[in-house]
């Protein structure tokens, strides 16, 4: 692996919701520089088979490497199920490859469990079983109840977030009987981060609700100080570079609810060739 401290960190997702993830790593690591891709061309992930998700998330990987980054953070649930362990097993040796599920669940086991937990994600990522399977391998004896609430992804993206249309839909999901008498819910999926408070309104303020925006950060920022790959200053007039492979105005839109400045927007299509 490369020792330069001052590479950028590759980010990505299928769209705005890694834009949560990307977000809470500026929050905690302000000098350090980022890539971000949003694959909008193959949205939603969480209605593809696995192999189209990993033949995706293969794909931009391979360019966040090329482009240097240090690390590369998989900023969707939906891929981190399914393309982490084969990415991870391809790439690891060159670069550190992040998830956003084992810190989150490493975060329920340490300090919420036994509480009754709740994971709510894409068709994908509650297919595959990932969190519980994770959750259960380390304490067999835990209460999770998993279920997808598909329709959250094409909502956020479209723009319904903050009023009726998001919260009937939130509350048609979450009135789900075993979903109502949790005392925690893991938000499985990054684009919900985005609609949190409407679904802590759904519980009163009375539920723990768990994503993975803050908890990952922390963990990419261990990461790299016990890698020695912290960067300690930001570079003069740096910006960091947001790639999507198809054009939406939402996803600019949406970026504005996350970063002060316009981003540095740039559509890229990585599958022209195929
Ligand atoms: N943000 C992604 C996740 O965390 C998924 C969205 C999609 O279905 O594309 O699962």
């Amino acid at each position: 692996m490369k020792t330069d401290a001052n590479r950028p960190i590759g980010v990505f997702d299928s769209g705005v919701g890694g834009l949560t993830v990307a977000h809470a790593l500026k929050q905690v690591m302000p000098e350090e520089s980022m890539i971000y891709f949003g694959d909008t061309a193959h949205l939603p992930y969480g209605e593809k088979s696995p192999e189209a998700i990993l033949h995706y998330a293969d794909k931009i990987t391979r360019f966040l490497m090329d482009q240097n980054c240090k690390t590369v953070v998989i900023a969707c649930n939906t891929a981190s199920s399914v393309a982490y362990r084969p990415l991870r097993d391809s790439y690891g040796e060159e670069v550190d490859i992040v998830n956003v599920i084992d810190p989150v669940v490493e975060y329920y086991l340490s300090h919420l469990a036994p509480a009754k937990v709740g994971v709510i994600g894409t068709k994908a990522t509650i297919r595959s079983g990932a969190y519980e399977k994770k959750i259960k391998g380390i304490s067999p004896e835990a209460n999770v109840i998993s279920r997808a609430t598909p329709l959250l992804v094409p909502m956020i993206e479209e723009g319904f977030i903050f009023d009726n249309i998001s919260n009937a839909i939130i509350r048609a999901y979450l009135s789900d009987e075993a979903l109502r008498s949790v005392e925690a819910l893991i938000l499985g999926c990054t684009h919900y981060p985005i609609i949190k408070n409407q679904i802590s309104k759904f519980y009163d303020f009375s539920v723990e609700i768990l994503d993975s925006a803050a908890i990952v950060a922390r963990t990419v920022k261990n990461l790299l100080d016990r890698r020695g790959l912290l960067r300690r200053k930001k570079g003069d007039g740096e910006k960091d570079v947001f790639y999507v492979s198809d054009y939406t105005s939402y996803f600019e839109k949406i970026s504005g609810m996350f970063f002060e400045e316009k981003i540095n927007l740039k559509k890229l299509d990585l599958w022209k060739d195929e």
